[in-house]
This record gives structure tokens, C-alpha cells and sequence, in this order.
């Protein structure tokens, strides 16, 4: 049997056979058949918004691969600065790629000093850190006009480095602006994490000296966190990217998508209504409420993973690490009744409700110290060199602007009255 489908447009019998390509089919093909009849998919649950090379996920079994690595492989062997340099080129660096790219991200961590002093001083005291680090992403671009030159392969490269090294510093801007506490520089001496830690952290002393426990518990989730493929906040990286806004445009676009509760503000949302749920002995009376409507189950379900999304399992078995340096998080009992709970109820089976990856991330996040606001931050500082490997790609592929139909439901043509005759 041909890999292909037929459309027949029954108003005057013609008649198409598209071929079916890695799993989809090219829907110019059906524009030809249907000119002016437009696929009505506002969720894009049924649409590939394009082609790429980048995150393999299949949903239906439960695996997820970047570049061809198994997430459960990277998690287990790699660096967080070694998948970014893997999602942005391709392959896994040889060592002195390796040393280049590490040499450039730890060169490009600091910011601006107006950056810091007059434009992240001048929020509310007790702004939300998201809202900041959205806002503080885009003045970016107003330092580095040059990104606008998204043709030159070297100019993005430049900006990728610098998407990539200074998200975490913003990031410990904001935290140390909220907490009332002077900013901390990047410490060119330490990895990665470690220097995100410190600069999160260090208080009086000269060096910050992280458990290599937390270190790695912090190197591992940022590993989990670095691409998804076509999540909300990547597909806004791509859309707005492909008018050629700059990409610190761009990447605060994707910033604001990843903010809400149904995506990045999830890991946040888990740990307010676990804290709500308070003991093990009201997790039934919770089930009860979700299953009627008041509410959902935050950190389960999603659209494209139908079974255990990946990232939770490794995740789950991360944080009795972390708990082994900082003591067990008490609402780690409360998680695990309400996983066992929705597992075996048929509301949740039948519509195959799994934990995703932020069920257990902010039970770590918390027991670490970090405040409740600032999860969804530190989902974002990994996910940009995802964000930015898809702007790379999607401009590389020379994608036309996105620019989607949509079927116009409103008043058929009236004639316009004047505001002293209108009843
Ligand atoms: N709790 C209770 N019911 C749920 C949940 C949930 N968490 N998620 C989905 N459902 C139900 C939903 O009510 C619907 O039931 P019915 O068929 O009776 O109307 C059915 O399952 C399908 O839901 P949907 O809204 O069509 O699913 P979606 O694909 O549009 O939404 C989702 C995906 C992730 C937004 C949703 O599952 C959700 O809101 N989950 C909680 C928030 C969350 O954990 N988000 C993090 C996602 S993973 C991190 C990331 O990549 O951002």
C-alpha cells in the first residue's frame, strides 16, 4: 500500500494523493486541492509547525532525545554546557571544542553594569523574578544592536554564547535584587552551575563553596530542561524569530510564553498546591476536587507525553539525592500519595495523566533554598540554548514568516452609525 493519503473535495470531485514524509504530510499539497479552506487547529495539536533535527520525542513511549542521545544517557554522562553546545551544533564537542565553547560561556557572563544597577534596580521591590528576567532579555538587545545581523553565521553564534552565559546572571540578579542582597560577579574560576550557584548564594565570603551533590543535582536538571522541540515557548521563539526580530527579542517572546502555569510556571504551581494539600490524609479529598472540575492535577498531563514523561523518572531519583544533603523535603510524602492516588484512578488512567517534569523539580528547587517565584527561572536558564538552537535552525532553513490563516467567525459587512443614532 502506497505511504501516501487521497483528498477528495466532494463539492466537485477532485482529487489529490499527498505522499505522507517522516510522518507528515505537506500541506501546500492540500492547499492546492482547497485553496481558501484552511486547517482550523488553534492549538496546533495536529500540526508540524516545521522540520527539525534538534529533540526527538516520542510521547506515546515515553522517550526523548536530543540529537540522537537518550535524554536517560545525558542525564547520566554529560554536562549541561556540553548539551548546549550539542543542541546549538549538532554533535557532541570534541575536547577542544569543548574547551573553546567553555572558555566563551564563561567570557560572556557578565552584564552590563546599567544593566544590573539602573535598569534591574528600578523594579518594585517585590517584583515577580520572571517578569524580570522577560524584561531584562529583551534590554539586551538594546546593548548588542549588532544581533540584528541575523544573515552573518558569526554575529548568531555571538549571540547564542551570550543567550546562554548571561541568563544565569540575570537570573541571580534578580534574586539577589528581590532578596535584598548586593549582586554577586561570575566567578570565571568555576563551572557552570557552580558559578550560577554563587552567585545565587555567596554571602561575606570571598569563594562559595556548593556540595558537588547539589552541584550535580542542578547540572542534571538543566541537562532535562535544555529543549522540549515545539513547546510554547520555543514555537514563540521561532515565530517571533522568523519575522528576524533580533534574538534577545525573540528569546524574551519565549521567556513570557514559558512564564505561564501550563508550561514553565508549572514547577511553581506543583509546590503551591502541595503546600495547600498540606498531609497525606487530604491527597484523596484533593483527587476528588480535580476529578470534579475545581482545579488540575499541576506537574501531570501533557500534550504529547501519553505515558511517564522521561524527564520526571530521572528527575524522582535526583532529588533523594539532593534531600541526602539537605534533609527530606516534607512535602515529598504528600508527591508520592498523590502520584500513587492519580495512577490508579481511572480519571487520570483514561486520559493518560502522567507526572511530567515539573511534579518533582520544584520539591529540589524548594528543599535547595530557592524561593518559590524563582522556578520558573530556572527552567528558563537551560531552555535558552534550546530556544536558541530552534532560532538557529529555523534560520538556517530560511523559514518564510509565520504567518498562520484563521476562520473568520465574526459580523458578516454593516454600514457604520454614528454614536447619536446607535440604540
Ligand atoms: N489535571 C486534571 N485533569 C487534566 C490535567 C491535569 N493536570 N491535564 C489534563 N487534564 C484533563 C483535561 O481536563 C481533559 O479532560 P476532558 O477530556 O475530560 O476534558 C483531558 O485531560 C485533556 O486535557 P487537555 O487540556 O486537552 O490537554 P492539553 O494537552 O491541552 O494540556 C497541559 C496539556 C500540560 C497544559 C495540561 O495537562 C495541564 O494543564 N497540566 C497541568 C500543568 C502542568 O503540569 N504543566 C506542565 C507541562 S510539562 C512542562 C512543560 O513542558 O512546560
Amino acid at each position: 500500500m502506497a505511504d501516501s493519503i487521497t483528498i477528495t473535495d466532494n463539492r466537485n470531485g477532485n482529487t489529490i494523493e499527498v505522499p505522507i514524509v517522516n510522518g507528515g504530510v505537506d500541506a501546500a499539497q492540500w492547499s492546492k486541492l482547497l485553496p481558501g479552506v484552511w486547517f482550523l487547529d488553534p492549538s496546533f495539536g495536529a500540526t508540524a509547525s516545521t522540520q527539525s533535527a534538534i529533540t526527538d520525542l516520542d510521547g506515546e513511549n515515553g522517550i526523548l532525545r536530543y540529537r540522537g542521545y537518550p535524554i536517560e544517557e545525558l542525564a547520566e554522562k554529560s554536562t549541561y554546557l556540553e548539551v548546549a553546545y550539542l543542541l546549538v551544533h549538532g554533535d557532541l564537542p570534541t575536547s577542544a571544542e569543548y574547551e573553546a565553547w567553555q572558555y566563551d560561556i564563561t567570557h560572556h557572563t557578565f552584564i552590563h553594569e546599567n544593566m544590573r544597577k539602573r535598569f534591574l534596580d528600578g523594579f518594585h521591590y517585590d517584583a515577580h523574578p520572571m517578569g524580570m528576567l522577560v524584561s531584562a532579555l529583551a534590554a539586551l538587545s538594546t546593548f548588542y544592536p549588532e544581533a540584528k545581523d541575523i544573515d552573518d553565521r558569526e554575529v548568531r553564534l555571538k549571540q547564542i554564547i551570550r543567550l546562554i552565559a548571561k541568563t544565569p546572571t540575570i537570573a541571580a540578579a534578580c534574586h539577589r535584587f528581590y532578596a535584598g542582597l548586593p549582586f554577586n560577579y561570575p566567578d570565571n574560576e568555576l563551572s557552570f552551575p557552580e558559578n550560577f550557584l554563587q552567585m545565587m548564594w555567596r554571602v561575606g565570603d570571598p569563594k562559595y563553596d556548593a556540595d558537588p551533590r547539589l552541584v550535580r543535582a542542578i547540572d542534571i536538571l538543566f541537562m532535562l530542561h535544555a529543549d522540549h522541540e515545539q513547546n510554547c515557548s520555543t514555537t514563540a521563539m521561532r515565530v517571533i524569530g522568523s519575522s528576524h526580530a533580533d534574538p534577545y527579542s525573540s528569546a524574551a517572546g519565549a521567556a513570557a510564553g514559558l512564564y505561564g502555569p501550563r508550561h514553565g510556571g508549572a514547577n511553581e504551581a506543583v509546590v503551591r498546591m502541595l503546600t495547600s494539600i498540606g498531609h497525606m490524609d487530604n491527597v484523596g479529598a484533593f483527587i476528588d476536587g480535580v476529578k470534579s472540575g475545581s482545579g488540575r492535577l499541576q506537574g501531570f498531563g501533557h500534550r504529547v507525553y501519553k505515558n511517564y514523561d522521561p524527564r520526571a523518572k530521572i528527575i524522582k531519583n535526583a532529588a533523594y539525592d539532593v534531600f541526602e544533603v539537605t534533609g527530606k523535603n516534607p512535602l515529598l510524602d504528600v508527591a508520592l500519595k498523590l502520584e500513587e492516588t492519580a495512577l490508579s484512578d481511572e480519571y487520570f488512567i483514561s486520559r493518560k495523566l502522567y507526572p511530567n517534569v515539573d511534579f518533582y523539580s520544584g520539591l529540589i528547587y524548594q528543599a535547595m533554598g530557592f524561593p518559590i517565584d524563582f522556578y520558573p527561572v530556572l527552567f528558563a536558564i537551560p531552555r535558552m540554548s534550546g530556544w536558541c538552537a530552534h532560532w538557529n535552525e529555523m534560520l538556517d532553513q530560511n523559514q518564510r514568516i509565520s504567518r498562520p490563516r484563521q476562520v473568520y467567525t465574526g459580523a458578516p459587512v454593516r454600514g457604520y452609525v454614528p454614536i447619536a443614532q446607535r440604540i
